[in-house]
């Protein structure tokens, strides 16, 4: 088979891949499943699942039916379709702790718009106060960094533990060490992702246990690894973990979640009251009570229509099985390895650069890099997304809301951003052209292709034909 790429034409070589990674073969359904579920990716190659997962039609057609056979009221109430709908929401919550395989008498899931809006659950009702810690990884999600606004505001100190290069991997030695500085009595929370979403590094999920022996209670954001791989929360005990739904099956955005041990969820202390939180609140009698478990967290009226959906998608994800998928993406993202990295400029360097590790082993199918041109420097990653643009191909560049990924792997250092933010001109507003310029023009971002459930060998095969289009420029 052959086809054209950005200025080139490859031949595919399916009997290398199949011989270097034979596991791919049994993983065929998933072909199947592509064809006959995602028409979409027919005249597309989509290279962005961790921004977001797709959904297959038949999960579409099952929420649309079940729209048009029940009547779903407002949850808050015991009316018959009200009743409908808290009846849903419930199989939702059932269906997530199945999935996690999290025990009902350990484990609540709070519902919350996404994972973004769970971490702020988590920043605004956390116990910091004056000598508190929080701890988290350089290699982090902006919606994990704000956190430390939370904890500064209350007089908690918030500690970076870096990554290195180049795999972008925590030294066990530093982590060992911050470790050690927990408040002996007071709040220790540390945060790390257990798939970076920068560099597809993962995390070990020893650490869990390891920070926790240590009085710290760990907040694992698992938005980009449950796509591709088993959380198993029989096994792992972390005290909270962010999802966003859409991560996971594509459809229904909107709703995310924050699955919380009950004794850590005890801990938090939510800074106010709204629709659905309470039991009673009064006006005059200046009160209110907070209801139990999730409902406390659960601001005004919850996607109940969305509901449904949640179920749905779960389903389609054990149809198939999340250690299938986890098994194709790992042969794809060690053939896209392969690949890239054995392309070279025409001086002979390489023609990129990664950022992260070079092989399948504790990593998963994000792959981060910048090419670089045949006069050493590094292509403009937005020249790059505006060429992939034109051949259909959807990736993502930038920093990816990880900034301590991008200034690793970057090689942007603290002394030279706090010099640009210290300027006066940019003490309340910089714009990332500005900031493009106080950093001397460096790159300010990465190329960042990623894989999932109906990924296939052709898409791969498609991006490295696209990606040799670079030799030479
Ligand atoms: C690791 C990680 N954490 C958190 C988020 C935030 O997810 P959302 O934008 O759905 O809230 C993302 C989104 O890409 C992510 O990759």
């Amino acid at each position: 088979m052959c086809y054209v790429g950005f200025g080139v034409t490859t031949v595919l070589q399916p009997s290398t891949f199949l011989q270097r990674y034979p596991s791919y073969a049994t993983t065929a359904t998933l072909d199947a499943l592509r064809a006959a579920e995602y028409p979409a990716l027919a005249a597309h190659t989509y290279l962005d699942f961790t921004a977001a997962g797709l959904y297959a039609t038949s999960q579409i057609t099952r929420h649309f039916e079940f729209l048009k056979t029940h009547l779903c009221g407002n949850p808050h109430s015991t009316n018959p379709s009200s009743s409908v709908a808290t009846e849903y929401v419930t199989r939702a919550r059932g269906a997530v702790l199945r999935f996690f395989n999290a025990s009902p008498d350990e484990w609540e899931v709070v519902f919350a718009g996404n994972a973004s809006l769970a971490l702020k659950l988590i920043g605004e009702s956390y116990p910091f106060g004056p000598g508190d810690r929080f701890l988290l990884t350089f290699d982090n999600h902006n919606s994990v960094n704000g956190i430390r606004e939370f904890a500064r505001a209350r007089g908690a100190t918030a500690t970076y533990v870096p990554v290195v290069l180049p795999e972008m991997r925590v030294a066990e030695a530093d982590l060992a060490r911050a470790l050690e500085t927990a408040h002996a009595g007071g709040s220790n929370l540390f945060a790390y992702p257990a798939q970076s979403n920068f560099s597809g590094v993962q995390h070990p999920l020893e650490w869990i246990a390891q920070a926790q022996a240590k009085g710290w209670d760990v907040l694992l954001d698992a938005a980009a690894f449950t796509a591709t791989n088993r959380l198993d929360l029989s096994k792992w005990k972390p005290d909270f973990v962010v999802q966003s739904f859409y991560k996971l099956f594509g459809y229904p955005t909107g709703i995310g979640c924050l699955l919380a041990r009950k004794t850590a969820l005890a801990k938090l202390r939510r800074p106010w009251f709204s629709g659905g939180t309470i039991t009673v609140a009064s006006v005059q009698g200046d009160k209110y009570y907070l209801a139990e478990g999730p409902t406390a967290f659960e601001d005004g009226t919850l996607d109940f229509l969305a509901m449904p959906a949640i179920a749905i998608g779960l389903q389609h994800l054990e149809s198939i099985g999340i250690d299938v998928v986890h098994e194709r993406v790992r042969c794809l993202t060690g053939w896209l390895l392969d690949q890239l990295l054995a392309l070279k400029q025409t001086s002979g360097r390489p023609l990129v650069r990664l950022y992260g590790p070079p092989d399948t082993e504790r990593r998963g199918g994000i792959v981060t890099f910048n090419f670089y041109g045949a006069d050493g420097r590094a292509i403009d990653h937005r020249r790059v997304e505006e060429l992939a643009n034109t051949a259909n191909i959807s990736l993502r560049t930038g920093c990816f809301c990880n900034p301590g990924g991008g200034e690793v792997a970057l090689g942007l250092t603290g002394t030279e951003l706090s010099s640009c933010f210290r300027q006066p001109e940019h003490e309340t507003h910089l714009t990332i052209d500005d900031f493009r310029l106080c950093i001397d023009g460096k790159s300010t971002g990465a190329v960042r292709v990623s894989l999932g459930m109906v990924s296939n060998i052709l898409d791969v095969d498609r991006f490295i034909a696209f990606a040799r289009g670079f030799i030479g420029q």
